[in-house]
């Protein structure tokens, strides 16, 4: 399914750990998103409710590639004291602010968003905030965008899940993308199967698809090859993952994938 070409709308820059928002950032993200709202408001609801079922021990978050929370959900946050959001893109503070300020105001959740590689600097925000509970956002299916070498993108995201050892965290992330058909594009995806994360061979080497995924892959209605954005070993085995997809626009979706690694 791996193929090298990549869905422009998603480029983000190849120098690692860049430092700068790609196009997922940016003014023109944010407008985009807007724009996208109601195309996007499936996969939200979707994303809103498996959310409702990761209740976390801590009530500390760190937010990891918060964006403007164009497809979070405000009552999960509110559950929260404290959310510290993070993002590359200076543009999202505002925007994440004007989405769920008032909402957090009222829960009475401390909100601090900072402007932060925080992929580069997850040690350091574990070790200050050891009892906080992290959400990867939709942001590690983007490593692959940041790294000039498929192999430098798969070291991060291998480095990342091996800090977070001993940590309750969860992550939503883009697992392959790409065209769908025209039948498809017109219809609203459809949750996908919730599966367990199997293991992997003694060798080291990820499962084939399951019979499930084969139909989802159907379902959703991929066409030719996708993109594989090397997420599949991110989750360890035996974690529940739940599979999403997201019209990203008329042609284009996302296979998205969830889930909530208990410590
Ligand atoms: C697809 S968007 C996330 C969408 C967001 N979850 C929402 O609901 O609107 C990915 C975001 O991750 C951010 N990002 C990418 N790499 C990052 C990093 N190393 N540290 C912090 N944010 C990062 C991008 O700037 C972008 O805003």
């Amino acid at each position: 399914m791996a193929q090298t070409a990549q869905p422009a709308d998603l480029v983000m820059p190849s120098a690692p750990g860049a430092g700068a928002p790609g196009a997922s950032g940016g003014w023109l993200w944010h407008w985009r998103a807007w724009q996208a709202q109601v195309r996007w408001a499936a996969t939200t609801q979707q994303i809103a409710r498996w959310l409702g079922g990761v209740s976390p021990g801590s009530t500390e978050l760190l937010l990891i590639g918060a964006s403007g929370g164009w497809m979070m959900s405000s009552a999960w946050l509110q559950r929260f004291r404290s959310v510290r959001a993070f993002d590359l893109d200076r543009w999202s503070a505002p925007v994440f602010r004007y989405r769920h300020g008032a909402a957090l105001q009222q829960s009475r959740t401390t909100l601090v968003y900072q402007q932060l590689d925080a992929l580069r600097y997850l040690p350091q925000l574990l070790r200050t905030y050891p009892d906080a509970f992290v959400l990867f956002d939709n942001v590690l299916g983007q490593l692959r965008f940041v790294h000039k070498r498929i192999d430098a993108a798969e070291a991060q995201l291998h480095a990342i899940t091996r800090t977070l050892r001993g940590r309750e965290w969860a992550s939503v992330h883009d697992a392959y993308s790409g065209r769908v058909g025209a039948s498809a594009s017109q219809a609203t995806p459809a949750l996908g199967p919730l599966q367990t994360v199997r293991p992997r061979s003694v060798a080291g080497a990820l499962p084939q698809f399951s019979i499930a995924e084969r139909q989802w892959c159907a379902q959703i209605g991929v066409q030719g090859a996708w993109l594989d954005h090397l997420t599949a070993g991110v989750f360890p085995a035996g974690t529940p993952i739940q599979h999403m997809a997201w019209s990203f626009s008329r042609e284009h979706r996302h296979w998205l994938q969830a889930a909530w690694v208990r410590a």
